[in-house]
């Protein structure tokens, strides 16, 4: 326990000094100028601090001021050295949180016993803090690793569709990253950046709803076909809705939306405009973007600048304005997503 001792006589300092080596544990520390004894605070955090009122250029109240306004320093034990008819400073000092007094000349057994009581003080005071910083990491390490098995979860649903539906992994990841990339454009927070790539997988998780016959047809569906396909938005947000974690909610969300259409002309409940929430907004350009650039047991891949054409085309009938604009804002950013996640078959 470092104890620094503050006082512009030497003989007083030596006197301290000899008196607290013999307590166990203590280390004392000599200054005989407050200023720098202040500067040394600024980097080094003691224990306990003896400091002597009556001293030149910085007094003791005035060192304890600027001793208090140091980042961290409010909690540390200081005893202030007065002479016995100076009770206004003492007053004064206990107004700037002074934790206890002694009287010149000093005894050396009341200094033993008040040194030691706040050495205890200060020992307590530390286990404390440390307890407290031991239980914020330990609840960030809880959080962390819920955060992490939400993920997980989604993942292995997002899986569980995958096996029955013909988009491909790339698809999704894809997706997940222009979407994202679209979240960024258009200003959202990192937060929502991220919750909106983890939970754009599972946009088509209500096709396992979808019989095969249809989920799997090489060609067009007719119109009774279409009629059970269109279902699919609806059976993901049921599988995914009235969760307590924002992730599958937000998923259940972006499935219910993502084939709305800006002009009221999509589906499943027909939404026009800013009432399809933003996330399916931001869906709906990412995944048609992708559907179309991409190889379909039903269809070849699309040139880039046929899909671009289409894309801006639909902009405020199919796909809100904003969106797209945000979509074509970084191009360079979209092209690396588009050629970083290629389908396995693909040439
Ligand atoms: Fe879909
Ligand atoms: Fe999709």
């Amino acid at each position: 326990m470092n104890i620094l001792l503050i006082d512009d006589d030497q003989a007083n300092l030596a006197l301290l000094t000899h008196l607290l080596r013999a307590i166990p544990g203590a280390v004392p520390i000599e200054s005989s100028a407050p200023c720098e004894a202040l500067e040394w605070c600024r980097e080094n955090e003691p224990d306990l601090i003896l400091i002597d009122y009556m001293m030149p250029k910085m007094d003791g109240l005035q060192f304890l001021e600027a001793f208090r306004a140091l980042p961290d320093r409010a909690s540390v034990p200081v005893i202030m050295i007065t002479a016995d008819t100076q009770s206004d400073v003492r007053h004064r000092a206990l107004q700037m949180s002074a934790n206890d007094f002694l009287t010149k000349p000093v005894d050396k057994t009341e200094l033993r016993a008040r040194v030691t009581n706040l050495l205890a003080l200060r020992k307590a005071q530390k286990q404390l803090a440390s307890r407290a910083a031991w239980l914020a990491e330990e609840v960030r390490k809880a959080t962390r690793e819920i955060v992490a098995r939400e993920r997980e979860a989604i993942h292995r649903l997002s899986r569980a569709a995958e096996y029955r539906d013909p988009e491909t992994g790339a698809h999704l990841l894809r997706l997940s990253h222009y979407a994202a990339l679209l979240a960024a454009n258009l200003g959202l927070d990192h937060v929502q950046q991220e919750l909106i790539r983890d939970a754009a997988p599972m946009h088509d998780i209500g096709k396992v709803g979808i019989p095969d016959a249809i989920l799997l047809k090489p060609g067009k569906l007719d119109a009774d076909e279409m009629e059970i396909m269109r279902k699919h938005p609806q059976i993901g947000a049921d599988i995914l809705k009235n969760s307590t974690c924002t992730l599958m909610q937000i998923a259940a969300t972006i499935s219910l939306s993502h084939h709305e259409k800006y002009d009221g002309s999509g589906y499943p409940q027909g939404l026009s405009g800013e009432d399809i929430p933003l996330y399916g907004r931001i869906i709906a350009v990412a995944d048609v973007f992708d559907a179309l650039t991409s190889a379909r047991p039903y269809k070849p891949a699309w040139e880039i600048d046929k899909a671009v054409a289409l894309i801006r085309d639909g902009s405020g009938t199919h796909f809100d304005p904003k969106c797209v604009d945000a979509f074509f804002k970084d191009w360079a950013a979209v092209m690396h997503i588009y050629s970083q996640y290629r389908d396995e078959n693909a040439a």
